[in-house]
């Protein structure tokens, strides 16, 4: 990103993908200042050393982020937006895989997952963007997923939240594109990540690095959505026009 210093926020202060987001652009010199929110205050300050390294001058941490629970959203997207006196980018990156297979066998987990990935986020995405409307423009980064496009046996519940916050954002994209807000949708395929850990890699898996460049490249070419690796958007362009006994043969 070329435009230097940006007051980023990231929600999901943990998350893999998310830091590598904000260490490259802090490499490129396009952070001022970082506040990393989440729910483990030890492991956020892990992150915020790492974010150190990485080059932001400031970094800070807030702990108070429980994605299952909107009601508390207000309050710590105002917080956030105090401590860092605005937004100019926030990355959205909360997010639970849960159980793989059919039908879940612990329906209460495959619940948390709707919650946080569509309910939760779905909050901090809509607190976070009527933020920046009123202060007149920003950029909010959705961490989507390449199952939103298509969801599959092996990832139901995943897939129905990922495409559940997929198309808020796409909606609110459009809504707020005339206000100044640019919310970008990033459907990253298999990514090597504590999320995926110990799951067979698939051909395409890639690594957060790469998913920071593919959505650094967005960012600056103002781009609505972006697919990382960027071949994944003709895989999933042909696996979504195959017919159902076809992709339920291909046991996927
Ligand atoms: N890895 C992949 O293959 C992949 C592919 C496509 C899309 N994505 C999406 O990319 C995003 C980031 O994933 P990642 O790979 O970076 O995984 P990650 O390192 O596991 O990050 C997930 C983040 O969500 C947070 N989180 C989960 N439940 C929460 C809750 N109730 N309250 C607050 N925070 C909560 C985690 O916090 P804690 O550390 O406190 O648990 C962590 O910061 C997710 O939305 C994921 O769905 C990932």
């Amino acid at each position: 990103m070329s435009a230097p210093g940006h007051r980023v926020l990231l929600l999901g202060g943990t998350s893999e993908i998310g830091l590598a987001i904000v260490a490259q652009m802090a490499r490129a010199g396009g952070v001022a200042a970082a506040l990393l929110a989440g729910r483990d205050g030890a492991a956020l300050e892990r992150a915020a050393e790492q974010m150190r390294g990485a080059g932001c001058a400031s970094v800070s941490t807030l702990d108070t982020l429980d994605a299952a629970q909107p009601s508390g959203h207000d309050q710590l997207v105002a917080t956030a937006f105090d401590q860092l006196g605005g937004v100019d980018v926030a990355i959205l990156a909360v997010g639970l895989l849960g159980e793989r297979g059919g039908l879940p066998q612990d329906i209460p987990a495959a619940l948390e997952v709707l919650d946080v990935n569509v309910r939760g986020a779905g909050s901090l995405l809509m607190r976070t963007a009527e933020r920046m409307r009123a202060a007149g423009g920003g950029k909010v980064i959705v961490l989507s997923s390449v199952a939103a496009q298509r969801p599959r046996r092996t990832n139901a519940v995943y897939g129905a939240s990922k495409a559940g916050i997929d198309a808020l954002a796409q909606g609110l994209s459009d809504a707020l594109a005339p206000a100044g807000v640019q919310v970008m949708v990033v459907r990253p395929g298999f990514v090597r990540t504590a999320m995926t850990a110990g799951l067979p890699v698939p051909p395409l898996a890639c690594d957060p690095a790469d998913v920071a460049r593919a959505t650094l490249a967005g960012l600056e070419r103002g781009a609505q959505t972006v697919w990382a690796p960027p071949a994944m958007r003709w895989v999933m362009l042909v696996l979504r026009m195959l017919p159902r006994p076809i992709f339920r043969r291909l046991s996927l």
